[in-house]
C-alpha cells in the first residue's frame, strides 16, 4: 500500500475499475471547484490569475479608464468596483477573470486555449518580436476605441494588432515590409471567415499535400488554404532545422500535428464567437514601407489610433528567422533586409557621437516614421509605441528615451510610459519593454 494518502482515495473512487476515465474526470472536476474556491479572489469582479506584475496593474488601470464610467481597484483583494456598461466590460477587458460574477470573454479565451496570448490565430506562426495580444487589447480599450474607429500598425509584423482589432470588431490597417509578415497576417485575417468544411483534410490528404509542397507542385483553388499549408510547412521545416526534438514524430507527423493545431484553433474560436456573439472584421494588410507614411495622401489624418512596435533591429534577426521560407519562395532576403528601418543606405563603419553609424541611421529612420505617424493620425488621435533598449557590442542603446523625444519633436504630447518587464525573456539584452503613450 502506498504511503501517499491520496492513492487510496483514488482506489475507493474506482480508479482501477473499467470506468476509470469517467471517475477520474469527476474527481478532477470536484478538485477544480474546491481549488478555485481557495485561490480565486472573493468578489464579483475579480482579477485574472494572469495579472502578475505591477505593470499588469497599470494596464488594468488604463483599460478600466477607457471602459467604465468610474472604477476603484483593490489590489490587495484583487477586486474591482465599477459603474458603467458591464456587458461591454465583460466582452472587452483583458485583465479580469469575472465581471459581476460572469466569466469574461478573455477568461474564455484563456481557458479554451490554455494560454493567455495564444488564442484565436495569434500563435499561427512563431514570428520574432511578436506583441502580447493582451497588451494590444488593453491599449484599444484604454484609447476608448469603438466599432467606428480605425487603427493603424505601420510595423505590423505577423499582425498581432490587426488580428486583435479584427477579433474586437474594429477596422484596422497593417503595414509591413516583409513578405512573410504580410503572408501570415493575411492568413490570420482570412481564417476568421472560413467554414468548418474548409478544414476537412484526412491524414492521407495532408501527406499528399506535404509531398506536393516539397516538389513545389502544391496549389489549391482557395488561396487561403494554399498559403495556410505553405506556412505550416515553413513552420515544420524550421522546427526540424532548429532542434532534433521532433525527429521521432517525423516531418509528416509534425506537419499533420501543426495542421490539426490550426484546425482546433478555428473550432475553439467559432465556439467562443457564438457564445459571446462576436462580429469579426477584416483588416486591410499592405506590404509597404512605414517611411512612406508621410507621402500617402489618402492616409492623412485618417486614423484614430496607432499601436505599433518598430523593429528591435539590433537584437532580432527578423528576416534570417524565415530563411528557409524565403529560399522556398525564391525571394531575395538581402533585398528585403535592405528596406528595413536603419538599413537603407550602405554606411561608413565610423562612429558618430560615440554611437555606431548604423545606430544613427536607425534613429533617423525611426524619427521619420514617427513623423509619418503624426501625419496620419486625426487630431486627438492616440499613439502607443512599444520599444525595448537593446545592447550593441556591450553598450546599451538608448532607444526608449530617443523614441519619446522623437514623438515630442514630431508634435505629440507625451502622456505616460509603462515599463513591462519580460519575465524569463530568452534574449537577455532586452529586460523588458516600454509602452510609450502619446496624443496628437
Ligand atoms: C517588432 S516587429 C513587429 C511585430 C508585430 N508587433 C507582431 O506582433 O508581429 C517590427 C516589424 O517592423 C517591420 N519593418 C522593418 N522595417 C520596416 C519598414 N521600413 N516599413 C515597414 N515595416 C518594417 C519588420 O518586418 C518587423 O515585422
Amino acid at each position: 500500500m502506498s504511503k501517499l494518502g491520496i492513492l487510496p482515495l483514488f482506489e475507493q473512487q474506482g480508479v482501477k475499475s473499467s470506468k476509470q476515465v469517467e471517475d477520474y474526470e469527476k474527481i478532477i472536476e470536484e478538485y477544480s471547484k474546491e481549488f478555485r474556491k481557495l485561490v480565486l479572489p472573493k468578489g464579483d469582479t475579480i482579477f485574472g490569475f494572469w495579472m502578475q506584475t505591477l505593470a499588469d496593474l497599470d494596464l488594468l488601470d488604463l483599460e478600466l479608464g477607457g471602459l467604465t464610467d468610474s472604477y476603484t481597484i483593490d489590489p490587495i483583494h484583487r477586486t474591482v468596483k465599477f459603474s458603467g456598461n458591464s456587458e461591454k466590460l465583460r466582452k472587452r477587458v483583458a485583465h479580469l477573470e469575472k465581471v459581476n460574477g460572469q466569466t469574461t470573454l478573455y477568461t474564455d479565451f484563456v481557458d479554451a486555449y490554455g494560454d493567455t496570448n495564444a488564442y484565436a490565430f495569434h500563435n499561427l506562426y512563431p514570428y520574432k518580436g511578436k506583441f502580447y495580444p493582451r497588451v494590444v487589447r488593453t491599449l484599444i480599450n484604454a484609447f476608448g476605441l469603438t466599432e467606428n474607429s480605425l487603427i493603424l500598425d505601420p510595423f505590423n509584423g505577423s499582425g498581432t494588432t490587426t488580428h486583435e482589432a479584427s477579433l474586437m470588431g474594429i477596422q484596422s490597417v497593417g503595414i509591413d515590409i516583409t513578405p512573410m509578415g504580410v503572408m501570415i497576417t493575411k492568413l490570420k485575417n482570412e481564417l476568421l471567415f472560413k467554414k468548418p468544411k474548409d478544414f476537412e483534410f484526412s491524414n492521407d490528404d495532408l501527406i499528399a499535400i506535404l509531398n506536393d509542397i516539397e516538389r513545389k507542385q502544391w496549389s489549391h483553388e482557395d488561396e487561403t488554404i494554399q498559403n495556410l499549408m505553405l506556412v505550416i510547412y515553413f513552420d515544420t521545416i524550421d522546427a526540424f532545422a532548429r532542434t532534433s526534438r521532433y525527429k521521432s514524430r517525423g516531418k509528416t507527423g509534425l506537419f499533420i500535428e501543426k495542421f490539426n493545431y490550426v484546425k482546433q484553433c478555428y473550432e475553439k474560436l467559432m465556439v467562443i464567437k457564438e457564445m459571446h456573439g462576436l462580429e469579426f472584421v477584416k483588416a486591410n494588410i499592405l506590404e509597404d514601407d512605414a517611411l512612406r507614411l508621410r507621402d500617402i495622401e489618402e492616409f492623412k489624418e485618417k486614423f484614430d489610433a496607432i499601436i505599433t512596435s518598430p523593429p528591435y533591429y539590433f537584437s532580432i534577426d527578423y528576416v534570417g528567422k524565415d530563411k528557409l521560407a524565403y529560399e522556398y519562395l525564391g525571394l531575395d532576403m538581402k533585398k528585403i533586409e535592405s528596406k528595413y528601418l536603419g538599413m537603407k543606405n550602405s554606411l561608413p563603419k565610423k562612429k558618430i557621437g560615440g554611437l555606431p553609424a548604423k545606430v544613427i541611421q536607425y534613429y533617423e529612420d525611426l524619427k521619420t516614421s514617427i513623423e509619418g505617424m503624426y501625419n496620419v493620425l486625426k487630431p486627438g488621435g492616440k499613439l502607443a509605441i512599444i520599444v525595448g533598449d537593446s545592447t550593441v557590442s556591450g553598450k546599451k542603446i538608448p532607444t526608449t528615451v530617443m523614441t519619446k523625444r522623437f514623438c515630442e519633436e514630431a508634435g505629440f504630447t507625451f502622456k505616460k510610459l509603462i515599463f513591462n518587464p519580460l519575465l524569463g525573456a530568452r534574449n537577455r539584452a532586452i529586460r523588458g519593454e516600454s509602452i510609450i503613450i502619446c496624443e496628437k
